[in-house]
């Protein structure tokens, strides 16, 4: 496929590196108006170009992973020359409805929402589209399953879908952070503990995903009676543990739904 990126930024140059590694044989082409820090992607093939109309009449899917503000005025000057394309927009509360009207009804709108992780094949690629466009949508996701996971999903759920897996990673990250602090306090060095943690909470979840099965049922496995593990998580749990995690979840929701 021919896959086309405007906004070689934070999650641009993720999916196409993630596409270099983890779905090969496309060509990619990145799009910015400032290109001096991502011509490295030129050595891994990527073609990189100011131009955001840089051959994009040959491509299969065109991705816009630019902010909110910015859609305007790259469609000003893509539309013009584009017609029967699929664009995929990773923008932040950019709705179907909205970008179809813009794009007009010879383009296909589909909206995915993944994160950084697209980068290493990892990525929870939420994509939500129109029925009427579920043939153009494959190549979308197909080309997500290739970076980690890509559930369909109903648009109405995108907002929490940004809040679950894109903001997510940075909840995520924080519990890695502080097990890494809780670990230096009980006697490693920084570099150690991160290490332990990372992988620890990346076999958690590969675990969870293997087995398919809900998240209490192992951690009864690594649970002993009078253990030290059940101790750990009960004084967590009653310091607000998960609790916590809830209300920091449903805060980002509403902060997104403004
Ligand atoms: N980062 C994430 O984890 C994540 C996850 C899900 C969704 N999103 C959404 O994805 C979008 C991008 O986020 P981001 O974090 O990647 O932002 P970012 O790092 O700021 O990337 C945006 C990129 O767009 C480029 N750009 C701006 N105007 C442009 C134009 N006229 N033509 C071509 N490129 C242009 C910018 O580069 P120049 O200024 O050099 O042009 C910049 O590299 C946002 O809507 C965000 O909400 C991000």
């Amino acid at each position: 496929m021919k896959v086309h990126i405007i906004g070689g930024g934070n999650l641009g140059v993720s999916i196409a590196l993630g596409l270099t590694r983890f779905s090969k044989g496309h060509q990619i082409t990145v799009t910015r108006r400032n290109t001096t820090s991502i011509l490295y992607l030129e050595e891994l093939g990527v073609t990189v170009s100011k131009d955001n109309k840089h051959n994009i009449q040959e491509a299969d899917v065109i991705i816009l992973t630019i902010k909110p503000y910015q859609v305007s005025t790259v469609l000003a000057e893509i539309l013009p020359v584009i017609s029967n394309k699929v664009i995929a927009s990773g923008v932040s509360g950019l709705s179907i409805e909205s970008l179809q009207n813009k794009i007009g009804e010879s383009n296909s709108a589909i909206r995915i929402m993944p994160n950084i992780a697209a980068q290493f094949g990892a990525s929870a690629t939420c994509i939500a589209f129109n029925e009427k466009h579920a043939i153009q949508a494959q190549n979308v996701v197909d080309l997500f399953q290739d970076l980690g996971t890509a559930p369909i999903i109903d648009e109405k759920l995108m907002d929490a879908a940004t809040v679950l897996a894109a903001s997510g990673t940075a909840f995520a990250l924080r519990y890695i952070r502080a097990s890494m602090q809780a670990g230096i306090e009980i006697g490693f060095d920084w570099k150690t503990a991160l290490a332990i943690s990372a992988q620890t909470v990346k076999g958690a979840a590969e675990m969870i995903m293997e087995e398919n099965i809900h998240p209490e049922q192992l951690i009864d496995r690594v649970t002993t009676p009078q253990g030290c593990t059940i101790a750990g998580l009960n004084e967590m749990e009653m310091h607000g543990f998960s609790s916590s995690l809830i209300r920091g979840i449903k805060t980002s929701l509403k902060q997104i739904k403004g």
